[in-house]
């Protein structure tokens, strides 16, 4: 079987008023059939250009998709007409956001989004489509279903939204979900209700691409992760691998910097330095400024990625043993 997503070699440059920054680079990943796939990294390090390259939904005309394919069952994206990529956003491959308002307007009530969402998407007549709609809302567990369908977004909370967001794509069965840090603003119980919604929706067969800065989130969802740091990914592999072997010295540091992993009462590890920016990235590793494994190497050449038990690897630590 073809798998659901291929990016291939993606390459993502704005124009800034300070010329070109290439904000993803050369970056390949794929989700196979049933799986979870996890995509995390510190804030900055491109996994949300990533996502919205996926429908195309950066700003035009400043955002330059330089290189790459996007195969969707076959169908290059980035080559699609506007009008055949409308019809698989949404229905196809759905996408939720941290911040719900990015697709929920706020000049409508919930109901009738869901609705209009039902109308386009499954050409359900709005008699049919109302009902339809309560139900779904009831499944992500909204109190009061049928009085919230009245109600404008800015009348639920956070958890809610998110919840109104979710229904909206269970309700269209998606093939693919990306869901782009979707429990970051919320507490842990609501992140923990949120997950197990989108768990359900894997066991109904729709693949996941999981973002996260969370390495905790990675292993309370996905079967397989891509470890990103400054454009690139450096680290692949199965959930179990990488939690019980991880190879890249970035993704030890993720792994370290999960609450749970502190003793009570001890600080938490917080990776020191940050993420370089896109435009100034250092010459060799992009990592090699804040790794404690760093040689002479690191810091003159950029490594490719090497092949690891169960992925690859940006090191070369990995290129040693291979
Ligand atoms: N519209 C834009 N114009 C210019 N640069 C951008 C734009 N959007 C994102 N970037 C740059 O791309 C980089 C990656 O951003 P992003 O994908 O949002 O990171 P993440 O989601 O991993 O936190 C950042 O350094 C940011 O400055
Ligand atoms: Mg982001």
């Amino acid at each position: 079987m073809p798998p659901l997503l291929d990016i291939q070699n993606l390459t993502v440059t704005f124009d800034t008023d300070d010329g070109p920054v290439t904000a993803v680079n050369q970056l390949s990943l794929t989700l196979e059939q049933g799986q979870i796939l996890g995509l995390v990294g510190e804030s900055g390090c491109g996994k949300s250009v990533t996502a919205m390259s996926i429908l195309r939904l950066l700003p035009q005309p400043s955002t330059r998709i330089t290189s790459g394919k996007i195969l969707f069952h076959g169908h290059d994206l980035l080559q699609l007409p506007t009008a055949e990529l409308q019809d698989i956003r949404g229905s196809r491959i759905s996408m939720i956001f941290q911040e719900p308002m990015t697709a929920l307007s706020p000049l409508h009530r919930i109901g009738n989004q869901l609705v209009e969402t039902l109308q386009i998407h499954r050409k359900m007549p709005r008699k049919q489509a109302w009902p339809t709609a309560a139900h779904w809302l009831k499944r992500v567990g909204l109190p009061d279903a049928e009085e919230r369908m009245y109600a404008y977004p800015h009348q639920l909370s956070g958890g809610q939204r998110q919840r109104v967001m979710i229904a909206m794509a269970m309700m269209l069965d998606p093939a693919v979900l990306i869901a782009d840090e979707p429990t970051t603003a919320l507490d842990v119980t609501v992140q923990a209700q949120i997950f197990d919604l989108m768990h359900e929706m894997h066991k109904n067969n729709t693949g996941m691409l999981f973002i996260t800065h969370d390495m905790g989130a990675i292993w309370q969802m996905c079967t397989h992760v891509a470890v990103m740091y400054a454009t690139e990914i450096v680290e692949t592999g199965t959930v179990q691998e990488i939690f019980s072997n991880p190879q890249h010295p970035y993704t030890r540091a993720l792994l370290a910097a999960i609450p749970a992993n502190t003793a009570p009462g001890n600080p938490l590890p917080a990776i020191p330095g940050a993420v370089p920016s896109p435009r100034n990235l250092p010459k060799g590793c992009h990592f090699s400024d804040r790794c404690p494994h760093a040689f002479d190497k690191c810091h003159a050449q950029h490594p490719d990625l090497y092949p690891t038990p169960c992925g690859q690897s940006r090191c070369f630590l990995s290129e040693e043993k291979t």
